[in-house]
């Protein structure tokens, strides 16, 4: 603290506790949404560099997006508001700390493990720790290596019983303190957030996301979708027109989005849910959904033959390769006979990673979806929960899930990049 202090920091009483703890070896806030987390890990950092002799700490979010608008950003504000002088080396997203007596803070981003490997740091914050790769988390922590003070630093919303909770919380060492925080003990916050929150979400989800309570098995796989902030109708009609789909005996869920590929955003803007019906028959059907909606949003007349020749890609299920009873063809052949381009990997991303990425992107606010236009796609996000600690697949709601999941992670993995290679399908075979 006394480091921390050297400028005019002003913490909460919560985060001047774990600040203050010098001796746990991880120390871990499990808070409600706005609780201070971010800002008790910044404190946090100063205080380790402080006391690691010139050892650097290192500062980890799960994607290099949140190292950016979440850590380097707040540090940025804290600092400024402690009084304490910062550098911020861009190209190598290194923040220097302190007048004359300095120390690094490496930001890196937990969604390339690569980056850091061969590090040696004498302290670690890794912010929303749960939403981390297992594997990203543990390269992490063996890196705290040098330096008289050797601790880690874990901050984050609960999630619920995932790889990262198991590999620290489930059986947890003496030396690891949690401290659980709810959303009202940070006083800085406006005094109608909370209400507003409660209203926004049920009761079990306020437990955790407001009160920090970690909830127990069987939640909702989707815990961070939120009809009133994920279900806006932004501007449409600029980005590019693609379709997810998912390929089912039966049911077909595809869904139709609209994709900011530099921005890394989607919008879903419709779903087409076919039953009883093949993939041919759905690539026809889909191609005149898609003329509708690009004629009311482009303002022009579009045809189905149109639609053939803008040949929209198609994120899906790597599985579509494979030939089935049914038709000679396989999907990915069919779909491209009916003028699509198809587009997945060589296998299917993990469950885990798909979930992991689509996550991210809702709390990034980069995937909203219009409730109008894919309601059974909403229900789904609202609705899939765990059972046996995978997501349930009775109800149909699977279906959406895939299709959606597919499409986010082709193009926006969050995990393991290496299996995330989009190859156009002549590629694949
Ligand atoms: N000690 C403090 N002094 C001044 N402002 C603070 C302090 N702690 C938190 N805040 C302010 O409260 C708000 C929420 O803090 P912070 O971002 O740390 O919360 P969080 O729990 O990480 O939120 P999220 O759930 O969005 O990740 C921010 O605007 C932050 O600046
Ligand atoms: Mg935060």
């Amino acid at each position: 603290m006394v480091d921390v202090r050297r400028g005019n920091a002003e913490l909460l009483p919560h985060q001047l506790e774990l600040v203050a703890d010098r001796t746990s070896k991880i120390r871990v806030m499990q808070g409600g949404y706005r609780s201070g987390k971010t800002v008790t890990g910044v404190a946090a950092v100063i205080d380790m560099g402080f006391r690691s002799e010139g050892a650097p700490i290192l500062a980890i979010e799960p994607t290099y997006r949140m190292v950016v608008d979440v850590f380097v950003a707040s540090a940025m504000r804290m600092l400024d508001v402690w009084g304490l002088p910062w550098r911020y080396h861009k190209s190598d997203r290194v923040l220097t700390i302190g007048r004359g007596r300095t120390f690094d803070v490496l930001c890196r981003s937990a969604d390339n493990p690569r980056s850091l490997e061969g590090l040696t740091v004498g302290g670690l914050l890794v912010d929303e720790w749960e939403l981390c790769e297992r594997e990203a988390l543990q390269v992490a922590m063996a890196r705290v290596s040098v330096g008289p003070c050797q601790q880690i630093v874990l901050t984050g919303t609960p999630e619920g019983y995932g790889p990262c909770y198991d590999l620290v919380l489930a059986a947890p060492k003496p030396s690891t303190r949690v401290w659980v925080v709810r959303t009202r003990a940070n006083t800085m916050l406006r005094a109608d957030y909370v209400a507003d929150m409660e209203g926004r979400l049920d009761a079990d989800e306020a437990g955790e996301k407001l009160e920090g309570q970690r909830r127990a098995k069987g939640g909702r796989v989707y815990s961070r979708f939120s009809r009133d902030v994920h279900g806006r109708n932004p501007c449409v009609g600029v980005a590019e027109l693609q379709v997810w789909a998912d390929f089912n005996v039966g049911k077909m869920h595809w869904v139709v989005a609209e994709v900011e590929p530099a921005r890394q955003s989607a919008h879903i803007v419709g779903e087409f849910v076919g039953t009883n019906t093949d993939t041919a028959r759905q690539a026809e059907e889909i191609k005149r959904y898609l003329a509708a909606y690009l004629t009311r949003t482009r303002r022009r007349h579009i045809t189905a033959d149109d639609v053939r020749a803008m040949r929209i890609k198609v994120f899906c299920d790597a599985s579509g390769t494979q030939r089935t009873s049914v038709t000679p063809l396989t999907h990915v052949a069919l779909l491209q006979q009916a003028g699509f381009e198809p587009r997945h990997g060589l296998a299917n991303p993990l469950i885990d990673d798909r979930v992991n990425t689509v996550q991210i992107m809702l709390r990034d606010r980069r995937l909203t979806i219009d409730p109008q236009g894919a309601p059974q796609t909403c229900m789904m996000f609202e609705r899939q929960a765990y059972v046996n600690g995978q997501p349930d697949k009775a109800g149909g709601l699977d279906a959406a899930a895939d299709a959606v999941g597919y499409g986010c992670f082709w193009q926006f993995p969050v995990w393991r990049q290496q299996q995330a290679q989009i190859i156009p399908f002549a590629r694949a075979l």
